[in-house]
C-alpha cells in the first residue's frame, strides 16, 4: 500500500477546480490523482505520466471510477512535452511531480529497488530502456562509482564503497540487491543497531544514478512554464537535497524573468504526525509555484 505524502498540503497548492486540465508526471498508485480528479470532475481531465508500466497498471486499476475522465501515457517526464503535444492538449491548469519511488516499487523484490529484499540488481523506473544495475556498474571504474555514491548518496565512506564494489565485481558479477547491501554495510563498517543503514544512501545514489533522475528533474522543470495557463500551479515534492535544490534554483530563475511567482518561500515539510505514520515522508519537502 503507498501512502501518497504531503497529500491535504499538495491539494492546497494546487488549488485544482472544477473542468480543469491536471497533469500529474509521476502518477504512481494514482494516491494524489484520485483526489485531484475528484476536484476537478465534472468536466476536468488528468494526464497521468509514469516511466513504470507496472506503476501505470496500479493507477488504471485505482482510477477505474473515473474511467473516461483521465489519460494515462507510458513515459519519462522530461517528455512531458512530446506527451501533452500528442495527446493534443496545449496547456494545463497545473503540475504534480511526487519525485522519487513508490512503494509498490520498493515492495517488488523482482525490481532490485530495496536493499532488503532479495532481488536482481535492476532499479530502472523504465525497464525497457537501457541496462540493469548490475550490468552498468561492471562498466564503470572505481573513480565513476566512487563519485555518484559521493555526490548523489553523500556518503562519507564512498571511496571504500567504490573500491569494495570493484573488488567484489571482479571476483563475481554483483547480480543481487542483498549481496551488494552487504558490500556496502562491510565497506562501511556498519553496526547493526547504528542509526542509518549505509546500504540506504548507496541504494538511493545508484537509483537515482541508473535513471538520470537530476537530468530528468532538470529538463522537465524547465518545460512546464510554456503549459502553465496563466495563474497554473506547479507542486513539486522531493525526497533528496539535491533535487530540492534543483528546484529551488529553477523556480528562483523563473521568478527573475517574471515567469513563475514562488508560493513557498520556505518548502513545506510534513506534520510529525504524517512522518510516524508515513516514515517514508520523513525527507520530504514540496514546493509550488504559480504561472505569472
Ligand atoms: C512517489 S511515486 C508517485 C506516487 C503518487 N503520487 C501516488 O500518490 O500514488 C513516483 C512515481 O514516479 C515515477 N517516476 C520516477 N521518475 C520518473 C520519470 N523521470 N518519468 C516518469 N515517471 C517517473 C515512478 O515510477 C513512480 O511511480
Amino acid at each position: 500500500m503507498h501512502k501518497s505524502v504531503l497529500l491535504n498540503e499538495t491539494l492546497e497548492y494546487l488549488s485544482c477546480k472544477k473542468k480543469q486540465t491536471i497533469l500529474d508526471c509521476t502518477i504512481g498508485g494514482a494516491g494524489h490523482a484520485e483526489k485531484i480528479l475528484e476536484s476537478i470532475l465534472p468536466g476536468g481531465k488528468l494526464i497521468g505520466i509514469d516511466a513504470d508500466k507496472l506503476a501505470l497498471e496500479t493507477a488504471r486499476r485505482n482510477l477505474k471510477s473515473f474511467e473516461g475522465a483521465f489519460e494515462l501515457v507510458n513515459e519519462n517526464y522530461r517528455n512531458l512535452d512530446k506527451v501533452l503535444t500528442t495527446i493534443g492538449i496545449g496547456s494545463v491548469d497545473a503540475v504534480l511531480f511526487d519525485l522519487g519511488t513508490s512503494s509498490f516499487q520498493l515492495d517488488e523484490a523482482s525490481r532490485g529497488f530495496s536493499f532488503l529484499k532479495e532481488g536482481p540488481l535492476d532499479m530502472r523506473m523504465d525497464r525497457e530502456r537501457g541496462m540493469p544495475l548490475w550490468q552498468v556498474l561492471r562498466k564503470k571504474s572505481e573513480a565513476e562509482i566512487g563519485a555518484v555514491i559521493r555526490d548523489l548518496g553523500q556518503e562519507r565512506y564512498w571511496r571504500r564503497i567504490a573500491k569494495a564494489i570493484v573488488t567484489e565485481n571482479r571476483i563475481s558479477p554483483i547480480k543481487d540487491t542483498l549481496r551488494l547491501a552487504g558490500i556496502v554495510r562491510d565497506a562501511a563498517r556498519y553496526r547493526p543497531g547504528s542509526r542509518i543503514d549505509p546500504a540506504t544512501r548507496t541504494f538511493q545514489a545508484l537509483r537515482i544514478f541508473i535513471n538520470d533522475e537530476l537530468n530528468a528533474l532538470k529538463e522537465a522543470l524547465l518545460k512546464v512554464p510554456k503549459f502553465l495557463n496563466s495563474g497554473g500551479r506547479i507542486v513539486v515534492i522531493s525526497f533528496h537535497s539535491l533535487e530540492d535544490r534543483i528546484v529551488k534554483h529553477t523556480f528562483k530563475a523563473e521568478a527573475s524573468e517574471k515567469v513563475l511567482r514562488i508560493l513557498t518561500k520556505r518548502p513545506i515539510r510534513p506534520s510529525e504526525t504524517e512522518t510516524i505514520n508515513n516514515p517514508r515522508s520523513r525527507s520530504s519537502k514540496l514546493r509550488a509555484a504559480e504561472r505569472v
